[in-house]
């Protein structure tokens, strides 16, 4: 039997302040973390077609947009790297004088409190696109392994604050702690790209990234779309590898997986929105077909709502200042 008219939900939603007091889920500037593009040379800020409003920075100009971003109330960035010259194995990605070892130095001299995230993979540094050291159009899993121990290794010493590995080879979690603690880093956490499925949501990141693989594809080490027992098999085993906080990625398409995590784990959880979640958002506002503020703060609520604790996003800066806007 219905309990109406006794019970009437519309009586919380009358007025937009009570609305605010049972609103049940929040979002807060700690909630996000910025990703940035570190090209070669001085003065560069080229834009990323696919992305509207986002640039690949040249370092003097990265080290202006983390203290935009600090100003804003963003407590995090990550970085991905584009190394002068790429080879086979990599060899920019873990190099003490690489692309993203001197972009961290750099902003750490004149920034001190923003936290720098790494991401520790091969495919921007190598000629082929590639995760990962090839035998033939396969990638070998564990000589990927120790290069990227190494290349987190050369992150922690340059200065990062956390290293988050986006490979999916097979033990990078244990390989990455084990290197971090015999040279003094054991305080520096992990975050690893746990569950991070084969999706055609990162197309716009390899434009920024300049990372599209050669031939082939990434399925063979990314998860099937399909599948979430095995998501929760793969953080599983990051967890007891060592990872401090684990990541689902992308987000908007996989709320029912970051949900899992969270509730399964109860871990520190963060979610990827994408590359591509973000362009199209940002082409449907230009073309006039959404409204890109509601839409891209509704697409956020979700991933929080979902389950998120930290929420990587190209919409950060727009988000901290929706909410200094909404906060009077
Ligand atoms: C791998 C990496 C990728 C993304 C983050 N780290 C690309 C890939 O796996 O091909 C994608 C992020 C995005 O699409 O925004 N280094």
């Amino acid at each position: 039997m219905s309990l109406f008219p006794t019970i009437r939900h519309r009586r919380l939603r009358y007025n937009p302040i009570i609305r605010d007091m049972v609103r049940e889920t929040v979002l807060t500037k700690n909630d996000l973390i910025y990703p940035l593009f570190v090209v070669p040379g001085s003065k560069i800020k080229n834009p990323v077609k696919s992305m509207p409003g986002v640039f690949q920075m040249s370092i003097d100009n990265i080290v202006e947009e983390c203290k935009e971003v600090r100003d804003l109330g963003i407590p995090a960035i990550i970085l991905f790297g584009i190394p002068e010259h790429k080879d086979e194995i990599g060899s920019e990605a873990y190099h003490s004088d690489g692309i993203i070892q001197r972009a961290i130095k750099s902003i750490k001299n004149e920034i001190k409190d923003l936290v720098v995230i790494t991401d520790v993979c091969m495919c921007e540094y190598t000629s082929h696109g590639h995760c990962g050291v090839l035998k033939g159009e396969e990638i070998l899993n564990d000589e990927t392994v120790e290069l990227l121990a190494k290349e987190a290794l050369s992150h922690a010493q340059a200065g990062a604050d956390i290293v988050a590995p986006s490979d999916m080879m097979d033990g990078r979690v244990a390989a990455i702690r084990k290197i971090l603690d015999e040279n003094g880093f054991n305080k520096i956490p992990i975050m690893s790209y746990a569950a991070k499925y084969a999706s055609g949501f990162y197309g716009p990141f390899r434009e920024a990234a300049e990372s599209t693989p050669a031939f082939g594809d990434r399925r063979s080490h990314q998860m099937d779309i399909g599948n979430i027992n095995e998501a929760i098999r793969e953080v599983e085993e990051d967890i007891k590898e060592g990872a401090d906080i684990v990541m689902v990625k992308p987000a908007g398409p996989y709320l029912d997986v970051i949900r899992e995590v969270k509730q399964r784990f109860g871990m520190p959880t963060a979610a990827y929105q994408v590359s591509g979640e973000y362009s199209m958002i940002k082409a449907a506002g230009i073309n006039g077909w959404i409204d890109e503020e509601r839409v891209m703060v509704e697409s956020v609520f979700a991933i929080k709502r979902a389950g998120a604790d930290l929420i990587l996003t190209y919409f950060a800066k727009d988000l901290a200042k929706w909410i200094d806007k909404t906060r009077k």
